[in-house]
């Protein structure tokens, strides 16, 4: 046997669509959940060093609490990971107007992104382990964004290797932009077990691209070395989290796009962050192919959305790494491009890699 995989009602949406949960295990002790609302990652139970498993991501009950959050908890986001500046972007001299669902920016793909979606399912048995394939076909001209999208997003998780691997596949039929992440809270302790201030992190990164009032990169790519955003070495998330550094005030805390380092020209996956939990002992690493990540340290949590359990969430109660193509791109020539065109397909792929020392 190599690992299970279950499927159960997680009810129906308020528009009537029937929605599942489907559950993956495998032989090291690890549980996920994912259902096709959002295609969004509901549980993650993982082993701590004595062996005790607990779910170390946020996340409600219900589907209810899916349909009316607006944290992104555990979501595939797209069609574009965090913001575009202005809600604006010309591609091929034409310009293209996006909705503002965040000042006046656009966040997480627009109003109704792809969080808010009914994917298809497909279980699968891959040589790893148990797979889910859930799929969505984005309308030409939904939340602004040109060319019908076809996205395949595969998660697996591997029978022997407590990982969860998360690989999309994309391809359109006329030129447009991409930037797909997935946008799972983490509290290596458990979720609603305190903040993740001690919780220890440390990124890949001798870059960070600094941002506007509007959390719009400025183009700027600027060197860690002596901020407090340097954590080139392992360090307490909550260590420097309130010092007086102008980006770090305007993010409210860390909220910004790491640049990982990589050789030049390697593709491949790459060790992005390693976070680390002193406590429970539980560590996740993250490898990704994509060039960016966003260290998100839960600012705007402010315990009005009640999680599993009835818990409330408070600010800094979780931790996202979001692995991504950075901010706003298209409308930044300097960064690496999100431009997907209809003779290619966009390929990309993130572990979250679960262990304990
Ligand atoms: C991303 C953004 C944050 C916030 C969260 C969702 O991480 O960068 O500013 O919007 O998503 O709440």
């Amino acid at each position: 046997m190599r690992g299970t995989i279950r499927k159960q009602s997680f009810g129906k949406t308020v528009g009537g669509e029937p929605i599942d949960l489907y559950s993956l295990t495998n032989k090291k002790g690890m549980e996920v959940s994912i259902t096709n609302y959002g295609a969004t990652v509901v549980s993650i139970q993982a082993p701590d060093r004595a062996g005790k498993t607990a779910d170390v991501v946020l996340g409600f009950d219900t589907l209810e609490g899916y349909e009316s959050g607006k944290a992104y908890f555990g979501a595939t986001v797209g069609r574009y990971g965090n913001r575009i500046g202005g809600g604006k972007f010309s591609l091929d001299g034409k310009t293209y107007t996006l909705p503002q669902n965040n000042g006046k920016n656009t966040l997480h793909g627009g109003i109704t992104g792809f969080n808010k979606k009914v994917w298809k399912a497909k279980e699968m048995a891959s040589k790893d382990g148990e797979s889910l394939e859930l799929s969505y076909l984005s309308p030409d001209g939904e939340e602004g964004f040109p060319g019908n999208l076809s996205v395949k997003v595969v998660f697996t998780l591997p029978a022997e290797r407590n990982e969860l691997i998360i690989d999309y596949r994309a391809t359109t039929d006329k030129d447009t932009v991409l930037n797909l992440t997935n946008h799972s809270y983490f509290n290596l302790a458990g979720e609603g077990n305190g903040d993740i201030l001690e919780q220890v992190l440390k990124l890949n990164a001798k870059k960070f691209t600094p941002v506007d009032q509007g959390l719009i990169p400025t183009g700027e790519l600027r060197d860690v070395a002596g901020t407090p955003m340097d954590f080139t070495t392992s360090t307490a998330i909550g260590k420097r989290i309130n010092e007086k550094y102008e980006q770090l005030v305007v993010g409210k805390g860390y909220d910004h796009n790491w640049v990982i380092a990589r050789a030049e020209g390697a593709k491949g996956l790459t060790l992005a962050a390693e976070a680390y939990d002193p406590k429970s002992g539980r560590q996740l690493d993250v490898l990704t192919t994509e060039p960016g990540v966003q260290f998100y340290s839960g600012n705007f949590l402010d315990g009005s959305a009640k999680g599993k359990g009835g818990k409330a969430y408070g600010q800094r109660a979780a931790f996202c790494l979001e692995t991504q193509h950075f901010p706003d791109s298209p409308n930044h020539a300097n960064f690496p491009s999100t431009v997907l065109k209809p003779d290619s397909v966009f390929h990309s792929k993130t572990v979250f890699r679960f262990s304990v020392k």
